[in-house]
This record gives C-alpha cells, structure tokens and sequence, in this order.
C-alpha cells in the first residue's frame, strides 16, 4: 500500500486483539508504531511482535514505543501524543480503538458509576485524545481512524446499552470531527466490525461453549457466508482508511460485517 513508510501512528488498545492486529500491520508495512494499552506483559508482547514484523519485512529503521496507562487520564493521553512526538518526530495517523464492554448494562439496571465509566472510555477519552494530538496532525495533514461497532446502528435487547450508545455517539462524532478539523487537512473516519472472538468478547462470555455459541450465531446470521471475522479484517479496513489511497476519505463509517447489517439488526447481543 502507497504512503504508508514510515509514518509514524499512534494505536490506542493495542495489547490485543483489533488493535493489535492493527499495530502489527503498520509495522509491517515500515510504519513508526507507538502501542497504547493498560496491560504491562500484553503490551510488551505487542511491542516485540511490532518490532520482529518490521523485520521480517525489512524495515530495519522502524521504531516502535510503548505507553502503558489508562486513557480516560489526561495525563496519560498526553503522554502518549508526547512520547510519540518526542521518539518520532511527528504523528500522520492515530488509530483510537481502545473501549471496554460491561455485560447487564440495561437502562433500567445500569448505574451511573457504570455508564460513566463504559462512556468516558469509549467515547470521551478518544475525543480528547484527538484534541491533545490535533496539533501535530494539523502539521503533518494526518489522520484518525476511531473503532466503533455494529452495535452503533441497534439498540441491544440486553446488556451492553452504554456500549452501544457510545458507539453510535461516536460514529456522529466523527462527522463533526471531519467538518472541524477538514480544513486543517485532517482526515476523519471510523470502522465498524462485526463480532470478532477477542478478550472484550471473551470477558463477557467467560464459558468458551457459550462464546462459541455466540460466535455461531453470527456465522449464520452473515450473508456473506463462510469467511472468518478475526482482528485482521476490520486492521485491514483501518489501514487502508488512513493511507493515501483514502485521501478523498472523510467523515465516513467503513461496516466491516459481511453485509450482516443490511438485515437491520445482528443477533442477539447477550
Ligand atoms: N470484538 C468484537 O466483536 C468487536 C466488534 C465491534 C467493535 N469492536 C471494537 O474493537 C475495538 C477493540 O476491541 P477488541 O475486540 O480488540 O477487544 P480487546 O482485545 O479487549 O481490546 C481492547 C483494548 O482496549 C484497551 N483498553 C480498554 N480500556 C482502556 C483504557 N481505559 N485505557 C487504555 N486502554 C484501554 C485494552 O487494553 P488493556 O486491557 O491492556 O488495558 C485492549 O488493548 C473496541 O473499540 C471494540 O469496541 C470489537
């Protein structure tokens, strides 16, 4: 893919899973990767798969850092567009995947405690880190890829309402974002997967017979039948959007689900 050496990106929830899979192929396409992520040992794994996937692709220059904190402190998410500054010089691409799932989340049954936290992660926190990084994107006419969900479109009939809201708040955000920062040359998109057996899903269905149940359903609810849904199907759609074949690309929702959406709603959440 044209454009993509050695830009330095920024993947936030990188210690598993989209994300990972996400930092793995900037690095092996010869890109600067800073890996974002809560987990000291799951973030070290990332890094030194990074490091070993640029080599295997020869990219011997490349350089790879990790911050390690949670991203709904300012702190942390300054350090993280710092850190990246300081050892790269500059930021073309931030990738914002990091969310958490709480299983039981109803209107009637959730609380506040709970709905704050569900949406300073996957909503707040990701707004401000794009504020803190703007910036640096302005300089480079960079640009930002949030991963948002399928469940942006529905309301699920149990659990993972606060999940499913911040979703779709995030999705309207990124149009307003793409208005905003559209003049200053920065793109906007996001990336909406279908299920993928990953540890959010894993926490949520500690029963690996019912995960797979779940996962089934999915299976045979998708049109497009007979093909895998792993991290490297929605990490493929957020590399393109933030190379330069994408340059016309802003503000948009790239569904990567099989058609499933089509039908007007997915199986079952919970
Ligand atoms: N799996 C699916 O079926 C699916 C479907 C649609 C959309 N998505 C979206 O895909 C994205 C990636 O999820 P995944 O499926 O790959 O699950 P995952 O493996 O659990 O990844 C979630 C990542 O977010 C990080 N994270 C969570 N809270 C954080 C915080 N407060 N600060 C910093 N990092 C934090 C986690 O890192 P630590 O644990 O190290 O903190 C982890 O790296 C999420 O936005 C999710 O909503 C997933």
């Amino acid at each position: 893919m044209p454009g993509l050496s050695e830009k330095c990106v920024i993947v936030t929830g990188s210690s598993s899973g989209i994300g990972q899979a996400t930092a793995l192929l900037f690095a092996g396409k010869g890109c600067h990767v800073t890996v974002c992520g809560r987990d000291a040992s799951r973030l070290q794994d990332t890094l030194e798969r990074c490091k070993q996937q640029a080599a295997t692709n020869g990219h011997t220059k490349s350089k790879f850092i990790s911050v390690l904190g949670d991203l709904t402190d300012a702190a942390v998410r300054t350090s993280v567009v710092e850190q990246t500054v300081q050892a790269f010089g500059s930021i073309d691409v931030l990738v914002s995947n990091h969310a958490v799932a709480a299983a039981g989340d109803t209107v009637e049954t959730i609380t506040e405690e709970a709905f704050d936290r569900t949406i300073n992660t996957n909503l707040k926190s990701g707004l401000f880190l794009l504020q803190t990084a703007v910036p640096h994107l302005g300089k480079s006419k960079g640009c930002v890829v949030y991963v948002s969900s399928i469940a942006n479109f529905c309301c699920t009939k149990k659990g993972l309402f606060a999940y499913a809201l911040a979703k779709a708040g995030l999705e309207h955000m990124v149009r307003s974002m793409a208005l905003d920062l559209g003049p200053k040359g920065i793109r906007v998109n996001c990336v909406s997967p279908t299920f993928v057996k990953t540890r959010i899903f894993r926490e949520l269905y500690p029963d690996p017979a019912q995960l797979d149940a779940f996962g089934s359903l999915y299976e045979e609810a998708t049109p497009l039948h007979g093909l895998p849904s792993t991290p490297l199907e929605p990490a493929q759609a957020i590399v393109f959007l933030a190379s330069d074949e994408a340059r016309l690309i802003s503000g948009g929702s790239l569904r990567v689900d099989g058609a499933l959406m089509c039908k007007g709603n997915p199986p079952n959440f919970i």
